[in-house]
């Protein structure tokens, strides 16, 4: 049961304040420390791979941030601006650990993000975070972006087709284990992922995620390769690319 009230916890969206989510952080602490492995524990670290830059932009313009972020176990990464969380959440691919329980497991991958911010306004200049967080460690990548021009109007925001928010770069996990590749956009779509050109079904070993996600069960050496994930709503589409590698256990 407890685990359980904690998945709920973890699962609802991050929109709250620093002290809400420094009290979802330090639960997720606790568990993951419970889960993770000996190896995994020993070996807990983040790197930045892709550091965000600063940029000057017109009002107007559309802000386009991007960073990646990468370690053991492989993050999840949220957005701060001015120190307000606003993309992401800290949904942790618990499922995977679940699965994983008693294996032993690498859980190690690089985690890209991209922020857009349509049509920029003087509110949104000032310090953006993109932050990795992965149960053990955070590791965060700043910048300072200004705003400059005349004050112009926006149109209202029309219906858009979805944007890729965050999705797993490269990922490593041992034969046998379930493995999360992660892919989530910033409005509801219909998900479809391909592996080697085919595309993948639902069911047996495959198990697509209504936020975009796939899970696949009982690695095998075949599933090494390029995955494609692609949202699609009424006004279009947009796609990711994720690397598999297939590891072997430590021992
Ligand atoms: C942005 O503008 C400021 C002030 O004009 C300047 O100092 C800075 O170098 C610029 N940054 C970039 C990334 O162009």
């Amino acid at each position: 049961m407890r685990v359980l009230g904690i998945l709920v916890l973890l699962c609802s969206p991050v929109t709250g304040k620093p002290a809400q989510v420094a009290q979802i952080r330090e639960q997720t602490l606790k568990f993951i420390r419970e889960l993770d492995n000996k190896w995994i524990v020993a070996h807990a670290m983040l790197g930045v791979a892709v550091p965000l830059k600063n940029s000057n932009v017109t009002t107007g313009e559309t802000i386009k941030l991007h960073c990646e972020i990468g370690g053991t176990p492989n993050p999840i990464l949220h957005w701060t601006h001015n120190g307000e969380i606003i993309q992401g959440d800290m949904m942790i691919n618990f499922e995977e650990k679940l699965s994983n329980r008693g294996k032993e497991s690498t859980e190690t991958g690089i985690t890209a993000s991209t922020l857009t911010i349509p049509c920029a306004q003087f509110s949104d200049a000032g310090k953006y975070s993109c932050v990795g967080f992965n149960g053990h460690t955070t590791i965060e990548s700043n910048a300072m972006i200004l705003v400059d021009g005349n004050t112009v109007g926006c149109k209202p925001e029309a219906e858009t087709a979805p944007i890729i928010t965050q999705w797993t770069e490269t990922r490593a996990e041992n034969i046998g284990n379930t493995v999360t590749l992660v892919c989530r956009s910033d409005k509801p779509a219909t998900w479809t992922w391909t592996f080697d050109e085919q595309p993948i079904r639902q069911g047996g070993r495959y198990q697509i995620m209504e936020a975009g996600d796939l899970i696949i069960h009982n690695l095998e050496f075949a599933d090494l390769g390029a995955y494609y994930c692609t949202a699609t709503n009424e006004n279009g589409k947009a796609t990711a690319e994720t690397f598999l590698h297939i590891t072997r256990s430590h021992s």
